[in-house]
């Protein structure tokens, strides 16, 4: 009789390629997973009765802000109790490295941690402090185009020099040698909105030859989203690089039913060449307080503030009423602050979500006293409400969204599906309980279904929450593919 580590009996196999669930038993051996058959006999050192639970590939995190969470608080609760065994980081224009400050840490890289944080100059210093915090889950990495212009320049309110780009280019360059995923941009952002196309492009150049991506937080996500979606299929085809659009959605009262509009010129794009997007499960927003968004009609939470710590959980209605004061002055004496905003509109974000383009991104602010609960809930959210209960698409789709479908497209070799000799990233939920539980008024709450979470092989959280085992690792780019 064959011999493993693992035998996982009885499960409801859902693969992570988007086919149908088979009934299997898996075995994982030497932190992979071994054979996979309706019934397997093998003498293993540890049996498990899935009885007849889900058994799927770890999620993957494309969209996070996880980058100095991980190294700082290593067990990252929030996303492994999700059934999420690896997060991509660097997303927005901002990352933890390469990074040199040159003054004050500009918005939004506040979001990451603050500025004692950002000790890793370059690429090999970040992934060597990752190995040695040694996360609970996998770690990925893009690069933030914001972060290479704070390297690099006096100021960030003008467009880069030719020796500026070339600068951050090398930068670009050594990261992506170390194993970096693509360069990410914020152009919404005042630290990056000054930035030209021009200057996005000669910065994505060598992102073809490495065979990396580029993810964009796009310049504009209101009235004129159309025109910031051709600026990023733009970037995309001058410089032959698939680009992902990151939480795409229709934000802003103005804007609200024009999700078919923006997912028809993401489908035309599509066409001739490799794009997607992803999106999380809300009907709100959160990065930090921008006065450009203070609308009265919408509701805005705070969830931070600088000088006034003791507001964050009160609307900017309320704390304005207090305060006597307009909302706009109001959020003027917050900041820095961060908020949450209750601003997209949900039938445009079911639409986008349920595109067969969009991949499961959670967003979520791991430093937020008071956080957007698609920190903690997102990905049950997903399988949960919006697929068992909204039935807005079949199990099998919902999983690829956040397996197979993001492992490919930036290039996680051997991650995103079950297959002999792929590692034993693997979560095991029940499909009839699994369920987000944090709110917005209630948001750092563990979800409810998932039964256990085995990373690299090794058994990290259970029912009775985290093992204390960590065995995350940093995972390097590999090849990635496209089909769409
Ligand atoms: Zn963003
Ligand atoms: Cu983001």
């Amino acid at each position: 009789m064959l011999s493993c580590d693992i035998l996982i009996r009885n499960a409801r196999m859902i693969d992570g390629s988007g086919s149908a669930p088979q009934r299997a038993d898996v075995s994982v051996s030497g932190g992979c997973i071994g054979e996979i058959a309706a019934t397997l006999d093998c003498a293993a050192a540890e049996t498990i009765d899935a009885g007849g639970l889900v058994l799927a590939p770890g999620f993957v995190d494309v969209h996070t802000h996880d980058d100095i969470a991980v190294i700082r608080k290593p067990a990252m609760l929030p996303k492994l109790s999700q059934g999420v065994t690896t997060v991509i980081v660097g997303n927005c224009g901002i990352s933890a490295s390469p990074v040199t400050l040159r003054g004050e840490l500009p918005d939004p890289m506040n979001l990451l941690g603050r500025a004692e944080d950002f000790r890793y100059p370059d690429f090999a210093a970040y992934v060597a402090a990752i190995r040695e915090a040694q996360p609970a889950i996998n770690v990925a990495a893009l690069i933030g185009h914001t972060a290479l212009r704070s390297n690099h320049m006096d100021r960030l309110d003008r467009s880069a020099t030719e020796a500026e780009i070339a600068a951050m280019r090398l930068q670009l360059e050594e990261a992506l040698q170390g194993g970096a995923l693509g360069l990410s941009s914020g152009l919404a952002y005042l630290s990056a909105n000054a930035a030209t196309t021009e200057e996005v492009i000669s910065l994505a150049q060598p992102l073809a030859a490495a065979g990396a991506v580029y993810t964009t937080h796009m310049r504009m996500e209101t009235e004129k989203i159309l025109d910031a979606m051709c600026e990023a299929f733009e970037i995309g085809s001058m410089s032959h690089v698939p680009v992902i659009i990151s939480h795409l959605k229709c934000a802003g009262i103005d804007n609200w039913g024009r999700g078919s509009e923006v997912l028809q010129a993401l489908e035309s794009a599509q066409k001739s060449q490799p794009t997607g997007c992803d999106c999380y499960p809300y009907a709100a927003g959160s990065s930090t307080l921008d006065l450009g968004q203070v609308d009265e009609r919408v509701t805005i939470a705070i969830t931070s503030s600088t000088p006034h710590p003791e507001v964050a959980g009160q609307t900017l209605a309320q704390i304005a009423d207090t305060w006597n004061l307009s909302q706009l002055e109001a959020a003027r004496r917050l900041q820095p602050a961060g908020a949450i905003y209750h601003s997209i509109s949900e039938a445009d974000m079911r639409k986008i979500l349920s595109h067969p383009a969009t991949m499961i991104g959670s967003d979520g602010l791991p430093n937020d006293p008071r956080p957007h609960p698609r920190l903690w809930g997102t990905f049950p959210r997903v399988l949960g409400h919006y697929c068992r209960d909204e039935k807005l698409f079949t199990l099998p789709k919902a999983v690829h969204k956040m397996t197979g479908m993001p492992a490919q497209r930036f290039g996680l070799a051997g991650r995103g599906l079950i297959r002999c000799g792929y590692a034993a990233d693997l979560v095991l939920f029940d499909p009839e309980t699994i369920l987000d539980m944090a709110t917005f008024s209630d948001p750092i709450r563990p979800a409810r279904g998932i039964a256990a979470v085995w990373v690299n092989g090794v058994l990290s959280y259970t029912v009775e929450g985290a093992t204390g085992k960590r065995a995350g690792r940093f995972l390097p780019r590999g090849k990635t593919a496209w089909i769409q």
